[in-house]
């Protein structure tokens, strides 16, 4: 269910402590309720993708103050059994950088058999690692790639890895993480060019991609609006080679808007596309995500200038009604919108987090 912006409906007993209401989940004041939940495991990532990363890399947390396996066990059981979340993401940084990713999930999958859980990576170390990923109880995963170009490859991530990133998404699907999602950011000038070329090399492989619009999240303050390829952009770089119609399926809050895909000359349909507008058309109001960051703390929004400390309550010994209690506090203040979407207002409306995206968890 979803509800407008600006027509708060909360259900339930009145307002708790922090404001939040009593016994609803993860409700904000905007009437929306979260239920996934993205989890940042580490910071630290072998990348240094231009538009989120400076090329120094960026001073990582200490290794004391990620949550351990068993902390995050406990913070997606309190989500999960108390709070109403429904699926669960894990992100970073770059997650395969932990050497426990195999043992995060399956502490997570042992008490929770049914949770959809996810992954979003950059294919570094994948190939040797997909089968017991799976094995732990991954159910899908989604590869970043950004060219097939291996000199464009190595300009934007600023490393020259492309053949292990192609190598770790189809270790991903024979392992059967399927389906396998590519994630895409187009930079002008830079890989703009290569969007037909992504999505054919997607549709004979199986996989799903999605184009992600850049947003203002580097930790250079390098994004100019200006600069960024718009989904319009996307879509009519797409013609060339494809036909494209939207999809007859509901999105239900998902951030991608789905395209069926045809060649450009007429035919069968050859999959589908995403495309996620988030800066041009703003997906604010359907919003359904809690976040936590690599040091565990509630972030209710990619744009927040809150954080909400949840591990540093853990480690007090706080029962899990307590964290409940906690979580939903820093829910509730979750911002109506980014404010990114009106034109004009680039360095008004606007004003970027401390936390460039690898530091947030995407
Ligand atoms: N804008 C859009 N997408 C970004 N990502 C990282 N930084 C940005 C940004 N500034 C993407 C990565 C990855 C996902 C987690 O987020 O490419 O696919
Ligand atoms: Fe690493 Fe992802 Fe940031 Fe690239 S976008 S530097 S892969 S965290």
């Amino acid at each position: 269910m979803s509800v407008s912006l600006g027509l708060p409906r909360v259900r339930g007993a009145g307002p708790g402590p922090s404001g939040a209401p009593a016994g609803t989940g993860l409700m904000d004041r905007h009437g929306r309720r979260a239920t996934d939940l993205r989890l940042s495991v580490i910071d630290k990532c072998n990348l240094r993708c231009t538009y989120c990363m400076p090329a120094t890399g960026l001073p990582w947390l200490p290794a004391a103050q990620l949550m351990s396996p068993a902390e995050i066990t406990r913070i997606v059981d309190v989500g999960v059994s108390r709070l109403g979340v429904t699926e669960l993401r894990l992100t970073g940084g770059e997650p395969l950088v932990r050497a426990d990713l195999e043992q995060i999930i399956a502490g997570v999958r042992s008490t929770h058999p049914g949770l959809p859980i996810s992954l979003t990576t950059n294919g570094i170390g994948l190939t040797p690692r997909a089968d017991g990923l799976a094995a732990a109880g991954l159910d899908r995963i989604n590869v970043s790639l950004d060219s097939l170009d291996a000199d464009t490859f190595r300009a934007l991530a600023r490393r020259d890895r492309l053949t292990e990133v192609l190598a770790g998404a189809e270790a991903a699907a024979a392992a059967g993480l399927v389906p396998v999602k590519i994630n895409a950011v187009l930079m002008r000038g830079v890989n703009d060019h290569e969007a037909p070329e992504l999505l054919g090399w997607a549709l004979e492989r199986g996989f799903a991609l999605r184009f992600i619009e850049q947003m203002p999240l580097d930790a250079d303050h390098g994004w100019t609006r200006a600069e960024m390829v718009t989904a319009a952009e996307i879509r009519h770089r797409l013609t060339t080679r494809f036909r494209l119609t939207p999809h007859p399926g509901a999105r239900d809050g998902a951030p991608a808007q789905l395209w069926e895909v045809r060649p450009a000359g007429g035919g069968d349909v050859l999959g589908t596309v995403g495309i996620i507008a988030s800066v041009t058309e703003p997906f604010c109001g359907e919003c359904k995500r809690t976040r936590i960051t690599a040091e565990g703390r509630i972030r209710s929004c990619l744009f927040s200038h809150e954080e909400t400390d949840l591990l540093g309550l853990l480690r007090t010994g706080a029962t899990d009604a307590e964290l409940a209690e906690r979580w939903r506090a820093g829910m509730w203040g979750k911002p109506a919108a980014h404010g990114m979407e009106r034109p004009g207002l680039d360095s008004e409306a606007y004003i970027q987090p401390e936390r460039s995206m690898s530091a947030i968890g995407g």
